[in-house]
């Protein structure tokens, strides 16, 4: 049996202590006046038991994390032919970058980058009879938590500073890859991204990505190999052009957002969330990078 709590023990202490934490986001007004000393985490394995470490009750915004649940749920809804609209590709950019969508004809390279979510974000305003609401409520069935909601002041502060996003969409929209009006598009799109979530609830939220698409309800959301071909998304492209650093270190497929979070899961083994709002340089949470490579380590448990 693995220590997981003993293991969360050390890794929290040892974060606590770390003087290099990054720097919070400040590209969006509101996550700038978030507290960088914060660091929780929480594990949950395969037998649904619990563990976790520092400030895993909080809650945080998880903006680029939301992706992978909106592309869970519009793979649900019209399944394959998504794929018409998006590559499969990690695209080596950093999120926001445009360049690769203006030489590829407005085809995003995969839908973890922002160009992608916005495509992924247009095919459930299509979808869903009320978008905003009906994704909140999939990821709080996900979850099994009624609790979970968006931060409103995140998603206007996100608007009123969001010109990439902004730029992304009209570069969609000239291609014919946007079928819904620019406004609405993001207008859903800055919302799902200001939905706020502890590690514990992302834990739970992430379970069926671990658990061959069933959530720790048993309910089946997805087919296996929907789960499959998600969880090689989040490997390849979780981490834009730090993916590649974080399946070297750290070898699990995971998702990052640049309010601090990262979710990471071995099948059928564990799903584990972090939470440390300083960034590194390529937008993902640095300890929280450094606290799952410490946790594969300890636990010699990666999907290598
Ligand atoms: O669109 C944006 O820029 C943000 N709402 C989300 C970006 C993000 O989280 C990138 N992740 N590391």
């Amino acid at each position: 049996m693995i220590n997981y709590q003993g293991i969360l023990n050390s890794i929290s202490a040892d974060c606590s202590l770390s003087k290099d934490r990054g720097k919070v986001a400040t590209y969006i007004p509101e996550l700038a006046k978030i507290d960088s000393s914060k660091f929780g985490i929480h594990l949950v394995d395969s037998n649904k038991n619990n563990f976790q470490a520092g400030d895993s009750e909080t809650v945080f915004s998880i903006q680029s994390i939301s992706k992978v649940l909106s592309l869970a749920q519009a793979m649900g809804l019209i399944g394959e032919s998504l794929w018409t609209r998006l590559d499969v590709e990690p695209s080596g950019d950093p999120f926001n970058h445009l360049s690769l969508l203006e030489l590829e004809n407005g085809i995003p390279r995969n839908p973890l980058i922002n160009a992608g979510a916005i495509v992924i974000a247009d095919i459930l305003v299509s979808n869903l009879k009320n978008p905003k609401s009906d994704f909140l409520q999939f990821v709080r069935n996900l979850a099994g938590d009624d609790d979970i909601d968006f931060n409103r002041e995140v998603a206007a502060s996100e608007k009123r500073t969001g010109f990439r996003n902004y730029a992304a969409a009209n570069l969609l929209k000239s291609y014919g890859n946007l079928k819904n009006d620019v406004e609405t598009v993001l207008d859903f799109y800055f919302h799902q991204c200001a939905i706020k979530m502890n590690c514990s609830q992302l834990t739970k939220a992430f379970y069926l990505f671990m658990n061959r698409g069933k959530c720790q309800k048993d309910k089946t959301y997805l087919t296996l190999r929907q789960v499959k071909r998600i969880n090689a998304l989040m490997l390849t492209c979780g981490f834009y052009d730090e993916a590649g650093e974080f399946a070297f270190e750290v070898g699990l497929p995971g998702k990052s957002g640049v309010g601090g979070g990262i979710v990471a899961l071995l099948p059928e083994k564990f799903c584990v969330a972090t939470w440390s709002p300083g960034l590194n340089t390529k937008g993902n949470s640095k300890l929280g990078m450094e606290a799952l490579e410490q946790l594969t380590t300890a636990t010699a448990q990666s999907i290598f």
